[in-house]
């Protein structure tokens, strides 16, 4: 197969109806966090657990098409000394790779970050391929103050998304291009609004320029919210029509699917307003699906709580998450659906 046909095989796997990304790449800092805010330890043997829970949840299949991996977690197997990358394709899921590393300040743009790791990056991607993934993700991050993102931030971080996104496509590797606008602050839901636009203008433009075929990447953008300590949160169809009218403006019909990331929403709010843009645009020229981290995982990293005896309890609270998300990729979820009393 040639780089192309393989780009087009994966996006197929990720594209099927009622399915979305799990996110569960979370860095060594930021699972310890994650871990740690629960009284868990983490260990390399506590999140091989805590990752090989997720990854055999019985029926996850069904609503997860593709899972993004920490690097660590593409060298760990089950008890049994299956890898967890085999686990995982064995079940038609796509394993996928977070290849950036990290953020660092962007020298003349106070306030702004760049994201590293483009130096050897397909010499990785050779190697994380052998051991079977297929998609790979890279993540910049955009805060709003009143001067951020600067224009030069803008620009910098485009540059790079699209630098990356072209290096993955030479190595047969589909790249999700997650330029994500942050939620901290109490910004208004018109100023996310801008820099959202800004942001996608930019990125759309530099992946024009990097000639990055626009059928073969996953774009994972983050909502238009206002900021977390922003009064009052803003109603699911307001947040679907701010979201869906930046993605019109931006991006191209070429892309095959828009999987979000959920980035400080409640597990509800992530479900909820992904529901409203799909009840809202169902002929939408993309796929509107998730990519989702918290959002997926909060319920059932909570219900784990780092105890062998509360696996299957933990891997209920996943499937549940991951099958309301299900429905609201197809605008057919209802708050009333969503209680865990609720017949399924
Ligand atoms: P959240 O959905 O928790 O924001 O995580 C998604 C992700 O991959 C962030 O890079």
């Amino acid at each position: 197969m040639d780089a192309r046909d393989e780009l087009q095989a994966t996006i197929a796997k990720l594209v099927v109806a009622g399915k979305g990304i799990l996110a569960a790449d979370e860095s060594l800092p930021t699972i310890t966090k994650r871990f740690g805010a629960l009284r868990i330890d983490s260990t390399d043997d506590s999140r091989r657990a805590y990752r090989s829970l997720l990854f055999t949840t019985p029926g996850a299949e069904e609503f997860i098409g593709g899972v993004i991996l920490f690097e660590e977690t593409l060298g760990q197997s089950l008890d049994d000394g299956t890898p967890l990358a085999d686990v995982l394709s064995r079940r038609g899921i796509v394993p996928g790779i977070k290849v950036d590393k990290g953020t660092v300040p962007l020298p003349g743009a106070p306030g702004d970050f760049i994201t590293q790791g483009l130096d050897g990056l397909a010499e990785r991607l050779k190697t994380y391929k052998q051991k079977g993934a297929r998609f790979a993700k890279w993540r910049e991050i955009y805060g709003i103050t009143d001067r951020n993102p600067t224009p030069l931030g803008i620009h910098a971080n485009a540059e790079v998304l699209a630098r990356y996104a072209a290096i993955c496509q030479e190595c047969g590797i589909v790249p999700i291009v997650e330029p994500e606008v942050l939620i901290d602050g109490d910004h208004t839901l018109e100023r996310c609004q801008e820099v959202a636009e800004a942001v996608l203008h930019a990125v759309f433009a530099a992946l024009n320029r990097y000639r990055v075929t626009l059928e073969g990447i996953v774009l994972k953008p983050s909502m238009v919210l206002p900021g977390k300590e922003h009064a009052p949160k803003a109603a699911p169809e307001v947040v679907a029509r701010a979201t869906l009218e930046v993605l019109r403006r931006t991006v191209p019909s070429a892309v095959p699917t828009i999987n979000f990331l959920s980035g400080g929403q409640s597990s509800i709010e992530a479900t909820a307003n992904l529901n409203a843009m799909n009840a809202m645009a169902p002929n939408a020229p993309w796929v509107l699906s998730y990519s989702y981290g918290r959002a997926l995982q909060d319920d059932a990293m909570r219900t784990w709580a780092g105890r062998a005896d509360n696996v299957p309890a933990a891997q209920d609270a996943f499937l549940r998450r991951a099958r309301m998300n299900s429905l609201a990729r197809h605008g057919k979820w209802d708050a009333a659906m969503d209680n865990p009393s609720a017949r399924q």
